[in-house]
């Protein structure tokens, strides 16, 4: 939720912090701003909308310099406007700040400062960050020079602060110098050859810069051309390694497809099979996760697990629920992060906790691994951002090594993410109760599952036509049973969040006990259906919605026959053992909602309202 980006150095800044802000798009995006140090001036420029219209504002109205801090936005205090977009500023106008986060008491503090005759131009938690750092710069006057004296001002004011932030500062008095701190929001420090960055992600800086420092809760950074210098808010040292980013320039390259959601859900048969590569062992019979840096004596320890993670992250924990129940027999519960960081879960010391998140930032995440690891429980992670915040606090884990995904919509992810809990559940089942021959079986049908991914990509044209059918409705009801159920969860959030129709997903079962209320001619309902041990009981299902004049889509497995007798649309996947049925069934559902939203016109990869990263609870 918001990027930022700062840059010092010797070439022009409003380009590199342009196109810093176009990789953090995906971050927010409902307004943007810069402001650029030129002869002892911040000069700023800051529009509500896309960084395009950022673009167009810097065109033409030209600014220059060599340090500059810029943001970009997803509203959280106050409307996206122009006077809301970042860069904010104290009272003097010499001080410019962007923040990622909330500043939870702003109200009281901006009362305050409201009594101390200062004047607010925005609506927003961050202008009292900037206005309560400028008030104690302007007060603190016996410091050794202007930076020791900013120094001092920011660690007052941050440490009168309720919430999160990553911040990004700059002075007009003290040319060629940037200042950051970050708590609870991401802050990378890029270093380059007589330039530094800072940013929310190193993806900002990937053209510049390969060198990158993962900044930790309570770092104070300071950057110049020439150096930088990372300290404890609380004073003190800081402790920090430099590490090597190995992310492709071009990933995040659109290249030929309309859209990134697009791009990803193609991307699929690939991020599977880097989910999996070098982690299958034929000879064993089993899968290798070295990460977890467990050895076999602790994991047959483990008497139960708790997956944690939010929206589309969770419904891959239900999938891995009904893959550790199924497959390694150990109780598993699924608990939603914003839920679980403020339950009271009693745990103990077999219990294992893991952390699930693409971007490895989600802030309501990052609290259930604190409270975890608070209670004294190993928590592990499943992340994809390499070096994020999740993956780094985390007493081990896997990484999905998915790819950078930028579509708003998770799809790659997610399917990754299914397949690292299958892995897991191999792993664990061949430790208790799983057979040699079972866990073989497993590997060669998990093998074949990129490639069965690739028919129903193929058939792209077909589903394309049933949601230019459906395309006019607004609402729809998914459902499924077992595996599946999480599918008809996931498969109905993709639905609502990029096309913006009403849906909901259920489990079959649930249908009589409320839902068939919402059965109508007006409302289709989608059925996925594989051939499975329940596939009869979900045929009774349909029936009862065909009875009451439903619309129907039925998923179901290629060469079953059946559901083109009582649904107005079939659309088939692979057959493939009940446990792999959902890293199939979820991608014509993906393609399904993509279609839809593409037919109505929505901005599939940028949704209303919705970021991609989020950093705020
Ligand atoms: C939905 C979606 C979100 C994320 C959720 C968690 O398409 O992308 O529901 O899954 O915000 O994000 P991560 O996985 O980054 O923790």
């Amino acid at each position: 939720m918001c990027g930022i980006i700062g840059y010092v150095g010797e070439k022009s800044a409003p380009s590199i912090l342009l196109d810093g802000l176009r990789r953090l798009e995906y971050r927010g995006y409902d307004s943007s701003g810069m402001a650029v140090l030129h002869d002892g001036v911040l000069e700023v420029r800051k529009c509500a909308g896309r960084i395009e219209n950022l673009r167009k504002l810097v065109a033409s109205s030209k600014i220059e310099g060599n340090t500059g801090i810029s943001h970009t936005r997803w509203a959280t205090h106050g409307e996206p406007t122009d006077s809301n977009a970042h860069p904010h500023f104290d009272q003097s106008g010499k001080l410019a700040l962007v923040h990622n986060g909330v500043i939870e008491n702003y109200q009281e503090l901006r009362t305050e400062l409201i009594e101390l005759d200062h004047t607010f131009k925005s609506d927003t938690d961050s202008e009292v960050l900037a206005q309560l750092i400028g008030r104690y710069y302007a007060e603190e006057e016996n410091s050794t020079s202007l930076a020791a004296r900013l120094t001092d001002a920011i660690k007052k004011a941050l440490s009168r602060v309720t919430g999160t932030y990553g911040i990004a500062i700059a002075h007009a008095d003290i040319p060629g110098l940037i200042m950051g701190a970050r708590l609870g929001s991401p802050l990378v420090l890029g270093l380059g050859e007589n330039e530094h960055f800072l940013a929310s992600d190193v993806s900002a800086m990937i053209t510049h810069t390969r060198e990158a420092i993962y900044l930790n809760d309570g770092d104070l950074v300071t950057i110049r051309k020439n150096a930088f210098e990372i300290s404890a808010l609380s004073g003190g040292k800081a402790d920090y390694e430099i590490s090597e980013v190995e992310l492709a320039e071009d990933a995040a390259e659109i290249g030929d497809y309309p859209h990134y959601m697009l791009k990803e859900i193609h991307e699929q048969p690939q991020a599977l099979r880097d989910a999996m590569r070098g982690r299958l062992s034929k000879e064993d019979a089993t899968a290798m996760l070295g990460g977890l840096q467990m050895t076999s004596r602790e994991l047959r320890e483990v008497d139960r697990i708790i997956l944690t993670g939010c929206g589309t992250a969770s419904h891959a924990a239900m999938v891995g629920e009904y893959l550790l129940e199924s497959l390694a027999r150990i109780p598993t519960e699924v608990e939603i992060s914003s839920e679980f960081r403020y339950r009271n879960i009693p745990t103990d010391k077999n219990t294992l906790q893991f952390v699930i998140s693409q971007s490895g930032e989600t802030l309501d995440s990052l609290a259930a691994l604190r409270e975890g690891k608070r209670k004294g429980c190993r928590v592990l992670g499943i992340v994809n951002g390499i070096a994020s915040t999740i993956a780094r606090e985390s007493d081990g884990g896997v990484y999905m090594h998915a790819g950078i995904e930028i579509g708003v919509a998770a799809t790659k992810t997610f399917t990754s993410q299914v397949t690292i809990l299958t892995l897991l559940s191999l792993l664990l089942g061949r430790i208790r109760h799983l057979s040699t021959t079972d866990g073989l079986e497993l590997i060669a049908e998990l093998e074949k599952i990129p490639e069965k991914i690739r028919t129903i990509l193929d058939g792209a044209d077909r589903i394309k036509e049933v949601a230019q059918r459906f395309s006019a409705t607004e609402s729809m009801l998914f459902m499924g049973r077992q595996f599946n159920y999480p599918i008809a969860l996931e498969a109905a959030l993709k639905m609502k969040e990029i096309s913006y129709i009403q849906a909901s997903g259920h489990a079959s079962g649930e249908l009589k006990h409320g839902v068939i209320a919402l059965v109508s001619k007006e409302t289709p309902s989608v059925f996925i259906a594989p051939d499975d041990a329940v596939y009869e009981k979900n045929v009774s299902n349909i029936e009862e919605v065909k009875a009451r004049k439903g619309p129907i889509i039925g998923i179901t497995t290629e060469g079953k026959t059946g559901l083109e007798r009582i649904c107005d649309e079939v659309l088939y996947i692979p057959s493939a053992p009940p446990p792999l049925t959902p890293l199939l069934s979820i991608v014509p559902l993906q393609l399904l909602s993509y279609y839809i939203a593409a037919e109505r016109g929505c901005d599939v990869d940028k949704p209303r309202n919705l970021a991609k990263s989020v950093t705020v609870e």
